[in-house]
């Protein structure tokens, strides 16, 4: 094979590749985004504040606190927990699953009381509390 041929398939093979590579990262990001990005209120840090009339009793709210996903649950005897969203086992974000009223974490089912105490799966430990204060109706966590 001449030379001019070989730069010319080696030219045609890089941009392939670079198109595969492309095309799998833009198909893949919003996917694994929804495990490994909390979906609201991404740019807080330090003290965070949550009117209590925005949860109805049930209900949760994902927020970041320090750079790292958190959740609010407003349990529905209307007690609250503040705890980290972070999976302990790998790292992935739990979900709140309201009909059941407790958190899934969708990596490898781990699943967790509203309290973040381990029910089951290969999580290691309960969902890390984080401390919260209430007061005239605003829940400040930090
Ligand atoms: S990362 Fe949560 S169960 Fe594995």
């Amino acid at each position: 094979m001449d030379e001019s041929r070989r730069k010319f398939i080696n030219i045609c093979l890089g941009g392939v590749t670079a198109l595969a590579v492309t095309g799998i990262a833009a198909t893949s990001y919003p996917v694994l985004s929804c495990y490994l990005i909390p979906p609201s209120d991404k740019n807080s840090t330090g003290k965070t504040t949550i009117p209590l009339d925005t949860l109805v009793p049930g209900e949760a709210r994902f927020f970041e606190f320090n750079g790292a996903a958190a959740v609010l649950v407003r349990k529905q005897d209307g007690s609250l927990a503040v705890l980290s969203a972070v999976c302990p086992h790998l790292g992935c974000i739990v979900q709140w699953e309201m009909d059941r009223q407790d958190f899934l974490c969708p990596c490898h089912a781990g699943y967790f009381t509203a309290d973040g105490a381990l029910i089951s799966g290969p999580p290691p430990r309960a969902l890390a509390k984080i401390p919260f204060s209430v007061a005239n109706g605003v829940v400040t966590i930090g």
